[in-house]
């Protein structure tokens, strides 16, 4: 990778936290450019289906996270972007999966077709395989030592294995049409969302200077990873009912016609609103003692709970 535009640090001036993160959606934007196989190199119409899947949209929600984490062990260049890159690749890899008609069956996704529908299923499958590939194989090629090439890459195996958002979908698979305990849906939430944006917390850090993550740290911002990465699934379940499908560039409204229980089907609007704002208040606690560089992390903390997309 070595376009100019992914070594910009973004991240010594305190700009507005929205001007921030226009500032990083646009570098990681310009990384994503420059990383993934140009669409016309072959097989061209799996690059393009990998490339429409990733480019051009979404909050970068993962990629922040890690941005921001990378502040508190002094992370920047290179090294940042690769691990933003690795996230979201499997991120974007696990909502083509997720939209294919054997699961979700969804036809719109971040305000355009999804990848199924504009391209064919055996390319939407392929295409998320290959961004999977590509996340590892991006952290692999990064050129950092391997003690810590090896703790991305295991940080980020764990979230997406059955432990983290494979098992965690399989799981909301065969909940369909069942009234699960909160606990269980509580654990399929932190699986199949929860860990992946963990490890984006994780990840961010582990980019930066090794001496600056101490265990203590490390633990502060597990704990930061877990709270927010329940509450993003937490305020997704939300606005599904809440939010209109303009808003959402996805279909709302499609949890209770799919039968998915979740936490508004368990516990209603108000509780489940609630209990968004006490991950909130969790998260913020996590990190209480990290300072001034956490400051992004806590202004993401309020992005996570209040979005309304
Ligand atoms: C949607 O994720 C799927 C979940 C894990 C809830 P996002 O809401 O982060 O989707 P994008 O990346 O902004 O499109
Ligand atoms: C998706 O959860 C979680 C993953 C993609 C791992 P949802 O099925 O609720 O996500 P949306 O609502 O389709 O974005
Ligand atoms: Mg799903
Ligand atoms: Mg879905
Ligand atoms: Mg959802």
């Amino acid at each position: 990778m070595t376009c100019a535009a992914a070594v910009q640090p973004t991240s010594f001036i305190r700009i507005p936290f929205d001007h921030w993160v226009l500032a990083a959606g646009d570098r990681f934007e310009d990384a994503a450019q420059c990383a993934l196989p140009g669409d016309g190199v072959v097989p061209m119409r799996l690059h393009r289906a990998m490339r429409y899947a990733v480019l051009d949209g979404g909050k970068r929600v993962r990629p922040l996270l890690v941005y921001a984490a990378g502040e508190i062990t002094h992370a920047e260049g290179e090294p940042l972007d690769r691990a933003a890159l690795a996230v979201e690749f499997v991120h974007a890899y696990s909502l083509v999966h997720d939209d294919m008609p054997c699961m979700d069956n969804d036809v719109l996704r971040r305000g355009k077709p999804t990848v199924h529908i504009e391209f064919d299923e055996a390319t939407a499958m392929l295409a998320g395989d290959a961004l999977q590939a590509e996340a590892f194989k991006v952290i692999a090629d990064g050129g950092l030592p391997a003690s810590q090439t090896a703790a991305l890459m295991r940080e980020l195996a764990h979230a997406s294995s059955t432990a983290g958002m494979c098992g965690g979908q399989a799981i909301d698979l065969d909940a369909v049409g069942t009234t699960p305990g909160i606990d269980q849906l509580e654990r399929m939430h932190r699986m199949k969302t929860g860990a992946l944006l963990k490890a984006a917390v994780l990840m961010g850090a582990l980019s930066g200077h090794p001496a600056a993550l101490t265990e203590a740290t490390r633990e502060a911002l597990a704990r930061y990873g877990e709270a927010v990465g329940l509450a993003f699934q937490v305020v997704d379940d939300l606005l599904d009912v809440e939010a209109s499908t303009a808003e959402l560039g996805k279909t709302a409204g499609k949890d209770a016609e799919h039968s998915k229980p979740t936490y508004v089907s368990l516990l209603g609007v108000q509780a489940t609103r609630a209990w968004s704002l006490r991950l909130r208040a969790q998260a913020l606690e996590a990190i209480d003692g990290l300072g001034p560089s956490a400051a992004r992390l806590r202004e993401l903390a309020d992005f996570i709970v209040c979005r309304k997309s």
